[in-house]
């Protein structure tokens, strides 16, 4: 039955926003609701996977008979995706993580000063990247959501990132990207095919990339 076709693999699923604290009360964060990164978890427990699902502060329940890990910052994502990474058959790094973190992170609130305030930032790990790197057949997805020249920037991110696929938002376009029920994407495999979606549901859309890495060949995996 197509609907088991990942029984026996291990689905390694990350979701939502990061926050980057700059004091106990202030962080800074993004739109991410992670609605994608949870439909995608249920598609791929429908499928028959083990699901772990790593995610960022949201306000969704985890998918029944999905095990959550539940990280704040990007930093925590990244342990907690290099700790489950070994047992993982295929990742998909729905996540919108922060690229950059407050040098420092005050222990007491921030008081207000006159003047301008300069918060100085640093760059975080890309996650993805370093995936890319270690894994050994694995299959690894990214997504990148984009403003602008969204096939370039996503046929880029698949090179640099040594993915094997790349599904891309156009985070602007009416329906798609953060916080809504649809999404709007373009899949771009390895091979060079590259899968128009119409606008979908994003349970919908996280069926479609189920389907998708189900048929990716074995030989293009990038090992
Ligand atoms: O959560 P929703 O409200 O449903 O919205 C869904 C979504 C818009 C968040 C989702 O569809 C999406 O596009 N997720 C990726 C968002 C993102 O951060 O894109 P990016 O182009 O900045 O990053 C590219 C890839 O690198 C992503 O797979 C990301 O997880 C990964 N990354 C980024 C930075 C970093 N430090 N480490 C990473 O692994």
């Amino acid at each position: 039955k197509s609907s088991l076709k990942l029984k026996g693999k291990t689905v390694l699923i990350t979701a939502g926003p990061t926050r980057e604290k700059i004091d106990p009360v202030r962080f800074i964060t993004n739109h991410s609701t992670g609605k994608m990164g949870y439909a995608l978890a249920e598609a791929a427990k429908k499928a028959g996977a083990k699901v772990i699902l790593v995610s960022g502060p949201v306000q969704l329940s985890p998918p029944p008979g999905v095990d959550i890990v539940k990280i704040e910052s990007a930093d925590e994502m990244y342990h907690a995706v290099m700790n489950n990474f070994v047992g993982a058959d295929i990742i998909i790094k729905t996540a919108a993580v922060a690229d950059y973190t407050p040098k420092v992170s005050y222990e007491h609130k921030m008081k207000k000063q006159p003047g301008d305030k300069v918060i100085e930032l640093e760059r975080t790990k890309d996650i993805l990247s370093e995936l890319g790197t270690k894994k050994r057949n694995k299959i690894l997805i990214g997504f990148a959501a984009e403003t602008e020249n969204v096939e370039e920037y996503a046929v880029k991110k698949l090179k640099a990132k040594n993915a094997d696929m790349i599904v891309a938002n156009n985070v602007k376009a009416e329906g798609a990207g953060f916080g809504r029920d649809t999404n709007i994407v373009t899949l771009f495999k390895r091979d060079g095919t590259k899968i128009e979606l119409p606008l979908m549901s994003k349970l919908e859309v996280a069926h479609k990339i189920i389907e998708e890495i189900i048929v990716l060949p074995k030989d293009l995996e990038s090992n």
